[in-house]
């Protein structure tokens, strides 16, 4: 059955970077609208508390994947589809950012969070597009408002960059498949993210929720490619 006719309470969403912020507050918001969540991220425990929280096993699934890891990122999807038996859709939001400054961070954070960032969500798309295929499902990125902009002395800001075209390339690649393709480009959210709580009235992780659940609820007709979301007070 593909994803558009199957009822809400039978569809699964995968989430990376599902143990915090923006992937977590997803979860609650897709549990909320009825869809089955499975949660990866290499914190199993604030998984499994969340996945508890959601309504257990029926409702929710918790998997230790590393997005650095081909072997996990396998794992996680056969995992999910050995509970639930379908991926409808796929949210591939695991990431972090670093000190500005071409000499502000260590080459061994550098390395970690392009692994992270650029790789992770390219083994995702990988390790799901054949359950994705088969639910004419969709696929979502977490890019950023720096994926659209370059920052001053930002690695992580060409590692966005590199999500935003992988959204634009994954959508022509996966053309004619029924799978759609979404960008999701948030400004400054407070999540753990930051160390500290950024100022100036930033968006919260449910902001960003609804945005990931507002494109997935269009019409099978209408991809949403990109939604770029900024706090109200974000100058750039
Ligand atoms: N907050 C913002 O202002 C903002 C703005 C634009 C874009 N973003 C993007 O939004 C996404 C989510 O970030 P967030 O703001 O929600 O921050 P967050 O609360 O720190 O969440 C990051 C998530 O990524 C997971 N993660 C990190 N490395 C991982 C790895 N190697 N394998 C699997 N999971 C990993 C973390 O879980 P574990 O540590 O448990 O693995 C956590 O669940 C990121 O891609 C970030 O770049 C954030």
């Amino acid at each position: 059955m593909s994803a558009e006719s199957t009822p809400p309470t039978q569809r699964v969403l995968l989430i990376t970077g599902a143990s915090s912020g923006i992937g977590a507050a997803t979860a609650r918001h897709a549990r909320e609208q009825g869809w089955r969540v499975v949660l990866a991220a290499r914190s199993l425990e604030r998984l499994q508390a969340l996945a508890d929280e959601l309504g257990g096993p029926q409702h929710a699934l918790a998997l230790r994947c590393d997005v650095t890891s081909w072997e996990d990122q396998q794992g996680m999807v056969i995992a999910a589809l050995a509970a639930f038996g379908r991926i409808d859709a796929a949210f591939a939001n695991a990431g972090f950012g670093g000190p500005r400054g071409f000499l502000a961070d260590t080459p061994e954070h550098w390395r970690e969070m392009v692994l992270t960032n650029v790789y992770g969500a390219a083994l995702t798309i990988r390790a799901t597009i054949p359950a994705l295929r088969d639910s004419r499902g969709h696929l979502l990125l977490t890019s950023s408002v720096a994926g659209r902009r370059a920052l001053p002395g930002s690695l992580y800001s060409c590692t966005k960059h590199a999500v935003t075209a992988m959204g634009e390339a994954a959508r022509q690649d996966l053309n004619g498949t029924g799978i759609r393709v979404t960008l999701i480009e948030p400004g400054i959210t407070d999540t753990p993210f930051f160390d500290e709580p950024p100022s100036d009235a930033p968006l919260r992780d449910a902001d960003i929720a609804r945005a990931v659940i507002y494109a997935n609820s269009q019409p099978p007709h209408v991809n949403v490619n990109e939604i770029l979301i900024r706090p109200t007070a974000q100058p750039v």
